[in-house]
């Protein structure tokens, strides 16, 4: 069906960064994936659809990538072309837009991150931000997509991505009127109340902005649920809550869930990699008889000083595990221009520092936290681990998840958060916990480390089954087969 149309990926990350020569390490300049789970999952729907990506150039390095073309064609390591079309705002409205209101604004207020007897303050410098920063680069966005839809010899078919970018499909309706439009918020959409945090005008045109689609994509049933009603509460909209519609200014918009997944057979090539071994002969050299795995951005929603003070429970009522069992954090470095990401990551290598000083002895080290960004090293972690730790405080999905339990090689066992998207389709074969109870989540943490085998391949397995029932291609073929039941 997307043969006969242009399909238009709008998100604001590209889908590769330039990772540029370092002398130090000797190593060449590369084009690497980008971060996150957005990434990973619209990488698929562009190569396999021949998609144009529009994207907003976030620093030097895409600055440089945008100098090769407009758009730019940009080739993995593996051959997959890209076509991506970057704008470039300032690096003042792109502060303001990502670091001000994107992150930590929207982020923090769709994650119920705030302390909210402390935080936010909201002022007329939000307002600032909001419209010189958020709306600005949002409007530069929309008018990009514009003009590559004029541009475009095929009708076009706009995928919108994320909370960075929710003006942008009311925008391009308005300049363009009758176009197909699909928005994809990739995290929680949180209750009405929680959205009065921010001020009227602002909430209120997220959803009139937001509107301008044709069709609202969500990653889980709740997430749809919240949304209608703050359709209804907040905007005082008819909606129908059976047919998961709302009535906007006489088109009828579908809010849908599709929970977003992985291309199980391109991974596991990838895990099979030569690049994989190496790092996984690297890991063999050092791994402890049980390992227990976290890889994630270093980002709040994920939780990762409670993992460790979980963990440091269960070292505490399980003195006879020291020794045989390490915990290893491979975290990303995320959105470190943020005091708030920042102090975060100093948390959590303080608290890990803490918990190493209590109970190192003879040469073992009970928590191994390495910040970095190698691919290959976490699909290495994935293969190996025994549990992979899953704990985060609300998450969209957490593709981490599903990948981890593709890969692994020993029927590892997940542990994971009631409030992760992937809870909804994983939670009965996982140990499922309660995020903020770490006391439980030691409790799982033990029985993973200690379940017997036939349990654990029987989790495993249905794991892997239910994954590769709903990958990335079902992600993709029932969101086309909802637009084409809206265009036909
Ligand atoms: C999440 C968000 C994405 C974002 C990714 C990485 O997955 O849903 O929109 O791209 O995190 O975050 P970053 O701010 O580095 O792009």
């Amino acid at each position: 069906m997307l043969g006969r149309y242009q399909p238009i990926v709008v998100a604001n990350r590209a889908p590769l960064a330039l990772e540029p020569a370092d002398v130090y390490r000797n190593t060449p300049e590369r084009l690497v994936k980008g971060a996150g789970g957005l990434v990973t999952a619209l990488s698929s729907l562009a190569s396999s659809t021949s998609a144009l990506w529009v994207a907003v150039a976030r620093d030097e390095a895409d600055r440089a990538l945008a100098a090769r073309g407009d758009p730019a064609e940009l080739v993995t390591e593996d051959g997959t072309t890209y076509r991506v079309a970057f704008v470039e705002p300032t690096p003042e409205a792109y502060d303001l837009y990502y670091n001000t209101v994107s992150n930590p604004l929207l982020w923090f207020i769709q994650h119920y991150l705030w302390d909210l007897a402390r935080e936010p303050i909201v002022d007329t410098a939000t307002l600032y931000a909001w419209r010189e920063g958020y709306v600005r680069v949002n409007q530069m966005v929309a008018d990009r997509v514009v003009a590559e839809a004029l541009a475009s010899a095929k009708p076009p078919l706009v995928f919108v991505q994320d909370y960075q970018l929710y003006c942008v499909p009311g925008m391009v309706r308005a300049a363009l009127g009758d176009v197909r439009i699909q928005h994809f918020v990739h995290i929680p959409w949180p209750t009405p109340q929680y959205w009065t945090i921010l001020p009227k005008s602002i909430r209120d045109a997220i959803l009139h902005g937001l509107l301008g689609a044709d069709v609202l994509g969500f990653q889980t049933r709740r997430d749809v649920r919240n949304f209608l009603l703050t359709c209804e509460e907040n905007l005082g909209l008819a909606v129908d809550f059976r047919e998961r519609t709302v009535f906007y200014e006489g088109r009828a918009v579908w809010v849908r869930n599709y929970p977003i997944s992985i291309d199980v057979d391109g991974l596991l090539a990838q895990a099979d990699s030569e690049e994989v071994i190496a790092e996984q002969a690297r890991l063999l050299s050092w791994r402890p008889e049980k390992l227990i795995l976290r890889v994630d951005r270093t980002d709040l929603s994920k939780n990762i000083v409670r993992g460790f003070l979980a963990y440091e429970r269960m070292l505490d009522y399980h003195q006879e595990l020291h020794g045989d069992v390490q915990f290893w954090a491979y975290l990303q470095p995320s959105r470190q221009d943020i005091d708030d990401y920042r102090a975060y990551l100093g948390s959590v290598l303080s608290v890990a520092a803490r918990i190493n000083r209590k109970f190192s002895r003879g040469g073992w080290t009970p928590i191994r936290v390495e910040v970095d960004d190698v691919m290959a090293r976490a699909l290495a972690g994935y293969r190996q681990f025994d549990v992979l730790l899953v704990n985060p405080i609300y998450d969209g999905m957490n593709l981490v998840a599903k990948e981890g339990v593709v890969c692994n090689r020993r029927d590892g066992v997940l542990v994971l958060s009631e409030n992760a998207g992937s809870y909804e389709e994983l939670g009965d074969f996982a140990l499922t916990v309660n995020p903020f109870d770490i006391d439980e989540t030691a409790e799982a943490l033990y029985l993973g480390l200690t379940m017997d085998a036939p349990q654990k391949q029987a989790r495993a397995e249905r794991i892997r089954e239910t994954v590769r029932a709903a990958d990335i291609n079902r992600w993709i073929s029932l969101q086309v087969q909802d637009l084409r039941d809206l265009i036909d």
